[in-house]
């Protein structure tokens, strides 16, 4: 009989076998013209195969606009500015400036998710949450800022946590990261609960709450980085831009002064 060969490639989000691709099997055609839909929505057909409320949509689109770029001066653009002046191709530079996405910049929405889930699932205070990671010498993913603060807040997190709150009948997630926010910023007013923090406990709160995902699948989301995958695809927005930017401004071979480095040999 007919033995089928055994496929090396297994995708369960698109295809491109007919006359047009299909996104979690909606064709683009359709999804281009859906105004419901949108980029939020073909994200969300792409990330989570499936259709969600256009609130949901929406919500991505908001965490994409506000965190596309964040000014030269923080890491993944001052690296991608620094490798499109050293000559290098579009790609390199994006590389550059995308590889500095990590726990402390843009990259702690997954482990905040998954530090601030397991303390609410173990129904913790949030001051008994503050002095366990003290203990555990372990940093809260999702809190503090460099520049932000108390007295200079985030509009990125107002507009944020505004938006959840008018569209969802609870947040009990981002209310914990609040009220953990109360306890840190005694501390410190930089202790905030910053923009990669912010969006974490709301997008669990979307998850948790918009009926179409089981709790164990919401969870996967979180630990497989959806989180980290949208800091990443929109600040890949940001990176582009700056390196078209120096492309046009004709920038040459940086060179860090001399007089901003503390020699030490
Ligand atoms: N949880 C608990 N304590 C903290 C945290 C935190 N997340 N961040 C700083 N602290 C404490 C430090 O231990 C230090 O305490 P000490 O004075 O007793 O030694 C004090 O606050 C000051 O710490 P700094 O390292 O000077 O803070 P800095 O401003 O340099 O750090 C940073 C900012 C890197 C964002 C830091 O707060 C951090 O690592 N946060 C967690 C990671 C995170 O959420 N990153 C995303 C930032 S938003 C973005 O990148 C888009
Ligand atoms: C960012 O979005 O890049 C920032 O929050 C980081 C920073 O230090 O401003």
């Amino acid at each position: 009989g007919l033995v089928r060969k055994p496929a090396n490639i297994v995708c369960s989000i698109s295809d491109d076998r007919g006359a047009e691709a299909t996104y979690a099997g909606v064709p683009i055609s359709e999804v281009a013209k859906d105004e419901q839909l949108g980029v939020g929505g073909a994200i969300c057909l792409l990330w989570f195969r499936r259709r969600l409320p256009p609130y949901f949509c929406k919500f991505i689109e908001l965490c994409m606009i506000t965190t596309a770029d964040h000014g030269p001066c923080v890491s993944g653009a001052h690296n991608t500015i620094v490798a499109a002046r050293a000559g290098k191709d579009l790609v390199s530079s994006l590389i550059s400036g995308l590889a500095t996405i990590g726990p402390r910049f843009g990259g702690a929405l997954d482990d905040a998710a998954r530090m601030f889930c397991e303390a609410f699932d173990l129904k913790l205070t949030p001051e008994k949450f503050v002095e366990k990671c003290k203990a555990e010498k372990t940093v809260i993913a999702g809190i503090g800022h460099r520049i932000k603060s108390l007295d200079n807040p985030d509009a990125r997190v107002v507009l944020i946590k505004e938006y959840v709150k008018k569209h969802l009948p609870s947040t009990p997630l981002l209310d914990f990261a609040l009220a953990v926010e109360q306890v840190t910023t005694k501390k410190k007013a930089s202790l905030i609960l910053n923009v990669d923090g912010c969006i974490a406990v709301c997008f669990v709160d979307l998850l948790r709450t918009c009926g179409e995902f089981s709790r164990s699948e919401a969870d996967d989301f979180v630990t497989h980085g959806v989180l980290n995958g949208l800091f990443v695809s929109s600040r890949t927005l940001g990176l582009v831009g700056h390196f078209l930017d120096q492309r046009r401004l004709k920038q040459p071979l940086y060179r860090h002064p001399q007089d901003d480095v503390t020699y030490l040999a």
